[in-house]
């Protein structure tokens, strides 16, 4: 196991409640895990012996199988979970789950959970480390860092960097993280985005708020561009997809007017055609494909350092 340095948590819920110095000390441990990924034999010897629980209560392709390889590849036993097949359909609480799952030697449960707070709910019952694989509209703190990761292999220091996320920051955990992990890193950050998708408090996280996308397209050095989470939205917050494409999408047309080098990002999945353009999703300024592959390194060090923390500092 690694020196855990600054890091002495057994849980990541959230980049919230952690300090600038945690962040990059996460980041500099993920640096140190992309080599892994590029060896003919993906394999790392540190969570020989531990065991990985994947607990998701809902659907996910990239957050589920970059922690299934990263458990993988750090030699890790791994047990997978869904909602549909777990007793919780039966009555059985999520403490009660976990605990169970504890009980077979479970040493870390990544969760994703319909409701904030899940995560919490389970680091305070389980000696277990707990990873918040997103909560609610809460946190998604491994996407944040993947994201904040691939910035700074783009800029290095992100102090003063120009951050824009566009779209639905009401419902989206992946712009609470980056919101936190970002301001504390020193970027400036904007959200975009139609006034019944961005709520006022947001001004209090030190953030800028701009409802016209158009006026501020060569401002920012990356445009991360978030999903409309259709599914969370319980009545009509804007007229149309038709008429959201028409104000916020980002296609060609805006893209000639952002910074020639402007980073295109994106956490998926993308809803094509709406939030962002074929050709810009597949553009020569998009990242989104790069994010996907840092984010394993990314998980592979949050798996190592709250193990490892765990076994140093007894979480
Ligand atoms: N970005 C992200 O969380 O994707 P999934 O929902 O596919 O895990």
């Amino acid at each position: 196991m690694p020196d855990t340095g600054v890091w002495t948590r057994k849980d990541l819920l959230g980049l919230e409640e952690l300090s600038r110095e945690e962040i990059e000390h996460i980041l500099d441990t993920a640096n140190g895990f992309k080599e892994i990924s590029t060896r003919s034999i993906k394999k790392a010897p540190a969570l020989r012996g531990k065991v990985v629980l994947n607990l998701f209560f809902e659907p996910s392709t990239r957050t589920k199988a970059s922690f299934s390889l990263a458990a993988q590849r750090l030699s890790a036993d791994l047990v997978d979970i869904v909602k549909e097949s777990s007793s919780t359909v039966k009555g059985e609480t999520l403490v009660d789950t976990g605990r169970n799952l504890e009980a077979m030697g479970v040493d870390i449960v990544i969760i994703r959970h319909q409701q904030a707070g899940a995560p919490a709910l389970l680091a305070r019952s389980l000696d277990a480390c707990v990873v918040n694989a997103g909560d609610g509209t809460h946190e998604h703190p491994t996407q944040g860092l993947l994201d904040i990761f691939t910035m700074r292999e783009k800029f290095g220091d992100l102090a003063g960097k120009k951050i824009a996320l566009v779209g639905d920051i009401t419902h989206s955990r992946v712009a609470r993280s980056n919101i936190w992990g970002l301001r504390k890193l020193g970027a400036e950050v904007g959200l975009i985005g139609p006034k019944t998708l961005i709520p006022g408090a947001f001004k209090d996280l030190g953030v800028n708020i701009h409802h016209n996308l158009d006026e501020v397209l060569d401002h920012y050095d990356v445009f991360n561009i978030l999903r409309i989470q259709m599914e969370r939205q319980h009545k009509g917050l804007f007229p149309s997809v038709r008429e959201y494409h028409h104000l916020y999408g980002i296609d060609a047309g805006r893209l000639a007017r952002m910074k020639p080098d402007v980073v295109i990002m994106h956490p998926g999945p993308i809803n094509r055609g709406i939030e962002i353009s074929q050709e810009v999703a597949d553009g020569e300024n998009s990242v989104i494909l790069r994010q996907v592959r840092n984010g394993l390194a990314v998980r592979m060090a949050v798996l190592v350092l709250v193990q490892s923390a765990k076994e140093s500092h007894g979480g």
